[in-house]
């Protein structure tokens, strides 16, 4: 077994002190820092090295937990099932590498390697270890018109961050909008939206759609529309007989005011208020009267008219 520290003394120097370096004991982390976004894995890069006439007995990985201060050990046995959190990446000659599967905020924290080998007092903990960071996605949003509400033909760009990433543009993301996919890229583009772009928006990394971001919940405000007025019975009402009058309309945030007009000779009488309306006169009128009513929904306006024979 050719290991490391023999190369980088070869090259140095190539007359003694190869042999007998190569007996140290020595844990190589490539990565000391890592960061990773929650819900994704991360790989502890990391290889080990002690003298050629070893064997590997034991591998195990410790996490020293920032906060509380706690070890937690993991042994080999424990590291080989793949369902766990953690899994050994490594074997038992060179490689200790390190596999932690949906990493979560508690993950955070320095880990370090250690091994025992078939010699008494054979073994090496490497000290230095690597450190997990663990980050969330973030959403930026811009909005041309300020922060307010949004409204139908508005634009809105909402941009995914990985903090890992730093200013750099590294991460590819996929954009949900109510869980399902809609799209990629860093940037989703809602531009001259209607009611159809409300919802709740998140991303992911694209190679792990289990990370998420917050949610941006979106809610296009738009008037009244679909506005309609029902006559019941019918609009040729029985004399004697009382019409209702029901005004639909569909807006965001909903209709809060409805007013009812009459029309009189040239006169608009406003004699009602709320969604239904029952004209208390109807049924006491002596003739044949031609009713106009206008309803007034946030500055829509329709006409219903109501005969009666
Ligand atoms: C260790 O083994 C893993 C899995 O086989 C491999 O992906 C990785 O490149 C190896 N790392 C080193 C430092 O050899
Ligand atoms: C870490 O957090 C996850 C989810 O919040 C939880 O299921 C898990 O038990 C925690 N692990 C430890 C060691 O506290
Ligand atoms: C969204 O991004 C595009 C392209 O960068 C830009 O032209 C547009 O003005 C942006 N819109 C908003 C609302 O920020
Ligand atoms: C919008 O931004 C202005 C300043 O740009 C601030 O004064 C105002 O409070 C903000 N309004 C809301 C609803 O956040
Ligand atoms: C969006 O999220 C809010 C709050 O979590 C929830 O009440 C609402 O039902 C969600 N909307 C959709 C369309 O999923
Ligand atoms: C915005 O959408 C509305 C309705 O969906 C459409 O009538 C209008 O032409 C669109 N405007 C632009 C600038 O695309
Ligand atoms: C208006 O009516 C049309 C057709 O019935 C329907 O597709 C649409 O969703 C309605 N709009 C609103 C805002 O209710
Ligand atoms: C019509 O409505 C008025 C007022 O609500 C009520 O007093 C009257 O009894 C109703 N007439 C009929 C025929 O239902
Ligand atoms: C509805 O009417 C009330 C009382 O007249 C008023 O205070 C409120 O501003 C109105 N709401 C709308 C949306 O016009």
């Amino acid at each position: 077994m050719i290991c490391k520290m023999c190369i980088v003394t070869w090259t140095l120097m190539p007359l003694f002190l190869a042999g007998v370096l190569c007996n140290t004991w020595e844990v190589v982390y490539h990565q000391q820092r890592i960061c990773t976004v929650k819900g994704s894995s991360a790989v502890i890069p990391c290889s080990f090295y002690y003298p050629e006439n070893l064997r590997v007995k034991r591998v195990m990985w410790v996490h020293v937990k920032s906060h509380p201060f706690r070890t937690l050990f993991i042994s080999d046995r424990k590291m080989k099932q793949v369902t766990s959190t953690f899994q050994y990446f490594g074997d038992k000659h060179q490689n200790c590498s390190l596999k932690i599967h949906q990493v979560e905020h508690n993950d955070t924290g320095k880990y370090t390697f250690r091994f025992t080998t078939n010699s008494k007092g054979g073994k090496w903990t490497g000290r230095v270890g690597s450190t997990l960071k663990v980050v969330d996605l973030s959403i930026s949003v811009t909005k041309l018109n300020g922060n307010g509400t949004t409204k139908e033909g508005d634009s809105v760009n909402l941009t995914c961050r990985n903090s890992c990433d730093g200013s750099k543009l590294l991460s590819a993301f996929t954009w949900f909008k109510n869980g399902e996919p809609i799209t990629e890229g860093p940037t989703l583009y809602l531009s001259n939206m209607s009611s159809t772009n409300s919802g709740n928006y998140t991303c992911s990394l694209k190679t792990h759609t289990a990370t998420t971001s917050g949610v941006i919940h979106i809610d296009v405000e738009y008037g009244p529309k679909n506005t309609s007025v029902s006559v019941r019975p019918s609009m040729e009402a029985d004399g004697g007989s009382n019409i209702t009058l029901t005004c639909s309309s569909h807006a965001n945030p909903p209709v809060e005011n409805y007013t009812w007009f009459k029309m009189d000779d040239g006169d608009i009488m406003d004699v009602g208020n709320g969604p239904v309306f029952v004209p208390a006169y109807w049924a006491t009128c002596t003739r044949d009267v031609l009713i106009i009513a206008t309803v007034a929904v946030l500055l829509i306006g329709i006409t219903v008219t109501a005969v009666r024979r």
